[in-house]
């Protein structure tokens, strides 16, 4: 589908990689963009039509599909990573946490807007991770709440090819936001990200590796015991000792 003249969606528009989406939307002329954020009054790119969301409030959800009937692309970027290892927190709330926006949330707003796109078929972005392929200790719940996203996506084209609805995978490794300010790595930027998103949904493409350690660590995945867990384990054993 062409993103000139789609109405589009996107959740988490306020800041970071959703707010670069939003900004795309328009540029590529988009006849309308919904910046949905949990406080609306921080939506401010010049062109998108603030909506109050917060993705994993039911009536929200529900309210934003009725107030948006009119959309033909969804893009579920709004996400939570809270730095959690399995065993070493207090208790599991930032698991908790990280599945119920990236995972139910996620769910949620692709159960509730399956019904608006059913009718034009249009597409579905659903913004990912390299961490939905493999767990790296230091974000490991967050990790388990983007495979589960990653199976979503997966399940949802194959539920959704009947209607025509083009479900798009985006993973990244770092990108330059808020999410992974503070951390001294390679990071791809937001734009890049979008760019190849959008490109995808327009060249009808049903995945996005948006930089080399995705699409290093997708490539490995039949050898990852061999290949992407050892130099991990090595890593994660020198930071605890260390
Ligand atoms: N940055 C990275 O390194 C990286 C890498 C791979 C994938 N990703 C994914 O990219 C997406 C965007 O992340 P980002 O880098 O832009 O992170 P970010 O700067 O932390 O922004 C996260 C966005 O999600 C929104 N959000 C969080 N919980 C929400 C909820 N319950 N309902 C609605 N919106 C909610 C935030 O809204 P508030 O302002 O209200 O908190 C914010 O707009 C996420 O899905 C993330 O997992 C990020």
């Amino acid at each position: 589908m062409q993103i000139s003249g789609s109405v589009a969606l996107v959740t988490g528009a306020n800041r970071g990689l959703g707010r670069a989406y939003a900004r795309e939307l328009v540029r590529r002329g988009a006849a309308k963009v919904y910046g949905a954020a949990r406080n609306p009054a921080a939506v401010t790119e010049p062109g998108v039509v603030p909506v109050a969301l917060d993705i994993t409030d039911a009536s929200q959800v529900a309210a934003a599909a009725a107030r948006c009937a009119d959309v033909t692309l969804l893009v579920n970027n709004a996400g939570v990573m809270k730095a959690s290892t399995f065993i070493g927190p207090p208790d599991p709330d930032a698991a908790r946490q990280e599945m119920a926006v990236n995972y139910f949330g996620t769910l949620s707003m692709c159960r509730a807007f399956a019904p608006v796109l059913a009718s034009g078929g249009g597409a579905i972005v659903n913004m990912l991770s390299v961490a939905s392929f493999y767990t790296n200790p230091f974000t490991a719940s967050y990790g388990a709440s983007k495979a589960a996203a990653w199976s979503l996506t997966n399940g949802l084209r194959v539920e959704l090819h009947h209607q025509g609805t083009l479900v798009v995978a985006v993973h990244a490794a770092f990108i330059d936001t808020d999410m992974a300010a503070g951390l001294d790595v390679p990071k791809v930027s937001p734009e890049a990200v979008v760019q190849q998103a959008f490109d995808a949904v327009e060249a009808g493409q049903i995945e996005v590796l948006a930089d080399e350690r995705s699409r290093f660590v997708k490539a490995s995945l039949s050898r990852d015991h061999e290949l992407i867990y050892p130099p991990v384990q090595e890593f994660w054993d020198g930071a605890i000792s260390g």
